[in-house]
């Protein structure tokens, strides 16, 4: 087996025993570098995500900054939103803003029946090829990754972040014809998206779901688990690992599991052995420290980084993660640390 398929990130993603457990961090590249906020005072954010040479800088900085064990492709989810024929911009400050929500059937008509990824997202799979090239000599996996329909969705009906997902849950239960045909839609691109970056050599994948907490369990499997089901089907036939990435309802993971994935992403809000039980030890599990205890004093940190390692109790299988995103009010130091802590403190 290749070197990088006895990476302790790969070998946890198949539940292997690893000699100490893995890490890496939701964005972990971002804006609480300098070295990032450097780059982003010369161009803007999208701008960054389309330029390979720079969308490889900050994806290698981060992993040599601070000494994880897997990388993630430096985009973003929305980028698929474009060829879908939704168009955004981020505002300072404000986020995602879409220019022109998609709230009638006629707007969902005028949703792209399909994407050429080649054409409309290859400045991704070229950022692919690069970090691949830099990483996969060094041993260091490249995870790459997709929004979710739900979470995809949420952001081109609301028309950018949402508190009650107004819009989004009114076309949902209001024309359930309408919204999966919405979902279909973006559910198809997404797995074209993901199988492209898997053929330019992506080692594992993430689909964020990260607004899809916002749904009870019945809702969840009537109208989002049959248009996630197939997107986890498709990477599977392509043999690479998949993370699936749900948060902010811990009631939902035995149907994120049933949805897909070999790994299932949980944030802080369930303890990971609790978690672990509900979705079977037959999968893996991520997480899932919360994101606030790194802005916390040091040793509280590490106190809540030991539970988290107390529950996966060296079982096979545990990725370690944060629940949700590093925040941008981090500290390099503090984040050096944590990874330091996982690595010294999981040795078996
Ligand atoms: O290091 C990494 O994790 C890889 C890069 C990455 C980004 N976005 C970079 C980014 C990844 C994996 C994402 C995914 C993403 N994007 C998600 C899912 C993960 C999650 O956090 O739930 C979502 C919901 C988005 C949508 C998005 N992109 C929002 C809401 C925002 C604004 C947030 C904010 O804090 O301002 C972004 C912008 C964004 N994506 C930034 C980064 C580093 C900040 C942009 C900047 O430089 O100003």
């Amino acid at each position: 087996m290749s070197a990088i398929q006895d990476s302790v990130f790969l070998k946890a993603c198949r539940r292997e025993p690893t000699p100490y457990t893995p890490i890496w961090l939701m964005r972990q590249a971002g804006r609480y570098q300098a070295e990032y906020q450097a780059i982003r005072e010369k161009v803007g954010f999208l701008e960054l995500c389309r330029r390979p040479d720079l969308a490889c800088e900050v994806t290698v900085h981060a992993v040599n900054q601070l000494g994880v064990d897997a990388a993630i492709l430096f985009a973003d989810i929305l980028l698929i939103l474009e060829p879908l024929g939704v168009g955004f911009h981020f505002d300072a400050g404000h986020g995602p803003v879409i220019e022109e929500p998609v709230r009638t059937n006629a707007d969902i008509d005028a949703i792209a029946a399909s994407i050429d990824v080649g054409a409309s997202l290859g400045y991704v799979t070229d950022a692919v090829r690069l970090i691949v090239a830099e990483l996969e000599p060094r041993g260091v996996p490249l995870i790459g990754f997709a929004g979710a329909p739900f979470t995809l969705a949420s952001y081109a009906i609301e028309g950018g972040g949402s508190r009650d997902y107004r819009f989004c849950k009114g076309l949902m239960y209001g024309d359930e014809g309408a919204w999966n045909a919405l979902m279909a839609k973006i559910s198809g691109a997404v797995a074209d998206y993901l199988e492209a970056q898997i053929d330019a050599g992506v080692h594992a994948v993430q689909l964020f779901d990260s607004w899809v907490g916002a749904l009870g369990p019945a809702d969840y499997r009537r109208y989002v688990l049959p248009h996630v089901a197939p997107i986890f089907e498709r990477v599977r036939a392509r043999g690479v690992p998949a993370i699936h990435f749900g948060q902010g309802n811990p009631a939902l993971l035995p149907l994120i599991r049933e949805a897909g994935g070999d790994v299932v992403s949980v944030d802080w809000r369930i303890g990971l052995d609790d978690a672990w039980s509900r979705v079977g030890h037959d999968v893996g599990v991520q997480g899932n420290l919360d994101p606030l205890t790194v802005l916390a004093p040091r040793e509280v940190m590490f106190e809540q980084a030991q539970a988290v390692l107390d529950e996966a109790a060296g079982r096979p299988g545990h990725v370690f993660n944060l629940g949700h995103g590093l925040l941008r009010w981090s500290e390099v130091p503090q984040v050096q640390a944590l990874v330091d802590f996982v690595h010294e403190r999981s040795q078996r």
